[in-house]
């Protein structure tokens, strides 16, 4: 043996380098982040059970204005999202409900689809508007330009042409879902929450439970919503608390320590936006004195090839989003079709141990490893030039935007 191998080491170092006291730094990691997912897993569960055993009967007639969009998904329409509506209605009595239906351009089933809701919600009596508008993306193209909503697409096959911009086109459709409520107001006739319904697989529990979220104080509530569990969806609309994107698109999702720990205790998360699959908000954002209204950012901002969801910027719009917040209910999840939804509605806790264990340190490592920074710096500085260009310009949905252009073509849309 060599003379310097002997030499004395100072002994708390030599023990750690030890190669047994290193196994057991290890195990004792192993063990607490095991008895963490189990702390959290038993959390979830109890949080789960509590909504399960919610009253769902409800206390007073809660009024509600549906709003939804359609575009070929006569699927789901016909195997859940109907019954959905019209279980909805039955519950909360056709005199508190309307129903506001939109849709446009479907070249498959819907509309035939929505003709059957259409007589279904006859029998019940209850107030609704069913909109089918036959103008196709193809037709919307090769209409006149309009002044606003359209952009000049820089690269690519269309390059130097006009193309409307997606946002903007959604936005229209949104509001125009909206015009009922404002009528109605005009008359006299009110309601309690806007409930957004997208193409989702949903129960009445669920939307009961979503109306209820944070004891009914929010400026708005979201559900999670599931196409390819364990995967969340929608993650243009979703930003944490701070503002950023996800961390990872499995459970516990966030970089926000804010959000992350609701999400960890099963309660509704806070967040600085979020539109997964049913979303409620108070009638009187849309109806006080500063209506809102869903819209896209400036063509002129949009541009510098920036864009951002109207289901975000419309939080960001909402002064109550500050005063009352936004929240996500991990306990409602919906699903864009019936596998998904099953999948993420098991009985007792619909996440399980390892998901749990594995999801918090995928999320503890992305954390860590990745940042928001370049991202979010390359949007920061593309605003800041173009509020350079011209005066009062402004966006406050700033943390809304992504590096993307995306425009509406013959087939659906693209991002370019
Ligand atoms: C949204 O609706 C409002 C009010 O109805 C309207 O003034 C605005 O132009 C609409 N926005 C878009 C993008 O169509
Ligand atoms: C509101 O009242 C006016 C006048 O009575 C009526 O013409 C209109 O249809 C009503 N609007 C709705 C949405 O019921």
């Amino acid at each position: 043996m060599k003379a310097s191998l002997l030499r004395p080491r100072p002994r708390l170092l030599r023990q750690l380098l030890s190669r047994s006291a290193l196994r057991k730094l290890f195990v004792l990691l192993l063990v607490w982040s095991i008895v963490e997912a189990q702390l959290v897993y038993y959390r979830i569960a109890r949080a789960q059970r509590e909504f399960e055993t919610q009253d769902t009967a409800l206390q007073k007639p809660t009024r509600v204005f549906i709003a939804s969009l359609h575009w070929n998904n006569a699927n789901i329409l016909r195997s859940d999202w109907n019954k959905g509506v019209v279980d909805l209605v039955k519950t909360f009595g056709p005199e508190n409900v309307f129903v506001s239906v939109y849709e446009s351009g479907s070249w498959d089933d819907s509309k035939d689809a929505l003709r059957e809701l259409d007589r279904e919600l006859d029998k019940t009596g209850v107030g609704k508007k069913i909109t089918m508008d036959d103008i196709t993306h193809e037709e919307l193209i090769k209409s006149t330009p309009n002044k606003e909503g359209w952009i000049t697409v820089p690269s690519g096959e269309l390059a130097g042409k006009m193309a409307p911009r997606r946002i903007p086109y959604l936005s229209r459709l949104r509001n125009l879902t909206l015009q009922p409520l404002l009528e109605l107001a005009k008359n006299g006739t009110t309601f309690d929450y806007v409930l957004f319904l997208g193409d989702v697989v949903f129960d009445v529990s669920d939307v009961i439970g979503l109306l209820n979220t944070n004891d009914g104080h929010y400026a708005a509530a979201c559900s999670l919503d599931f196409s390819k569990p364990p995967l969340y969806y929608d993650t243009f609309a979703l930003r944490d608390a701070k503002g950023h994107e996800h961390a990872t698109q499995t459970w516990p999702y966030f970089r926000s320590s804010k959000s992350r720990n609701a999400m960890l205790n099963g309660l509704p998360v806070p967040v600085a936006s979020c539109w997964n699959g049913i979303v409620a908000m108070p009638t009187s954002a849309f109806t006080g004195i500063k209506p809102l209204t869903f819209r896209g950012v400036d063509d002129t901002l949009a541009e510098s090839h920036l864009e951002g969801s109207e289901c975000c910027l419309i939080h960001a719009d909402n002064p109550a989003s500050r005063t009352r917040g936004v929240f996500l209910n991990p306990n409602v999840r919906v699903g864009y079709n019936r596998a998904a939804y099953e999948k993420v509605h098991t009985p007792g806790s619909w996440l399980s141990l390892p998901q749990i264990y594995f999801g918090l340190w995928k999320n503890r490592i992305a954390r860590r490893v990745t940042t928001p920074w370049l991202k979010e710096n390359t949007v920061a500085r593309r605003i800041r030039k173009w509020q350079q260009q011209g005066n009062d310009r402004e966006e406050p949905g700033w943390f809304c935007l992504i590096n993307e252009m995306q425009i509406i073509v013959y087939n659906g849309w693209k991002h370019l």
